[in-house]
């Protein structure tokens, strides 16, 4: 099938991003084997606060938004924390780069945006394939954190918890570590599930 000029322009950016995120890993990750993820990072109070109390566990937060990526590395040089590494990159072409032997300890999403409208379910961060990716690189035990205000977004994620055979939602787990994100501030509630890996 023949795809169009703008199409093939579109891919060809998506290789080169692709090619330049798997160098910039690669050199982050050099003798780093295990990570605490966080995806959808925003301005990375939660992960930055995590990795200061954390200093032995790698943590590592990406988001979409350069100038957010931005204010993340700002609070990590400002700490001088070097456990703490964020990227800007896209969820999928991260998963889809980071090296093969990393393993996850835990995933954490917060404040994802909830794309409200059935039309857009499909953009939600929480997909079935997003949490089999996760599984893969996650041992037993590891946990998958999610804190949302949307309760329509909530519902979708613990539908979606229940529906996978290597997810077990934990009630009594206890939130892993509580820092008021740039998002949490601005609404008046929210809604958390902590999942194992079984
Ligand atoms: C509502 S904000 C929440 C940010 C932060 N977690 C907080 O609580 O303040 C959602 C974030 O997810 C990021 N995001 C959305 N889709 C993404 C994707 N596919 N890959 C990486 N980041 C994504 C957006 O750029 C945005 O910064």
């Amino acid at each position: 099938m023949e795809i169009s000029a703008a199409h093939a322009r579109e891919l060809e950016k998506q290789t080169e991003r692709k090619a330049a995120l798997k160098v910039e890993c690669s050199a982050a990750f050099e003798g780093v084997n295990r990570i605490l993820f966080e995806a959808g990072c925003g301005h990375g109070h939660w992960l930055t606060s995590y990795a200061e109390e954390n200093l032995e566990q790698s943590c590592v937060g990406i988001d979409l938004i350069s100038w957010r990526i931005r204010k993340g590395l700002d609070k990590r040089d400002k700490r001088q924390l070097q456990n703490l590494h964020f990227f800007k990159a896209d969820l999928g072409e991260f998963l889809e780069v980071l090296p093969e032997r990393i393993r996850f300890d835990m995933t954490v999403l917060l404040f994802p945006d909830p794309w409200p409208k059935a039309k857009h379910h499909r953009r939600r961060m929480v997909q079935a394939g997003f949490l089999d990716e996760v599984a893969r690189r996650t041992d037993l035990g590891g946990r998958f954190c999610f804190r949302s205000d949307d309760l329509p977004y909530y519902e979708w994620t613990v539908e979606h918890l229940q529906a996978h055979p290597e997810w077990e939602i934990d009630t009594a787990a206890e939130w892993p570590h509580e820092m008021e994100t740039y998002f949490q501030e601005l609404m008046d509630g929210y809604h958390s599930v902590v999942a194992h890996r079984v």
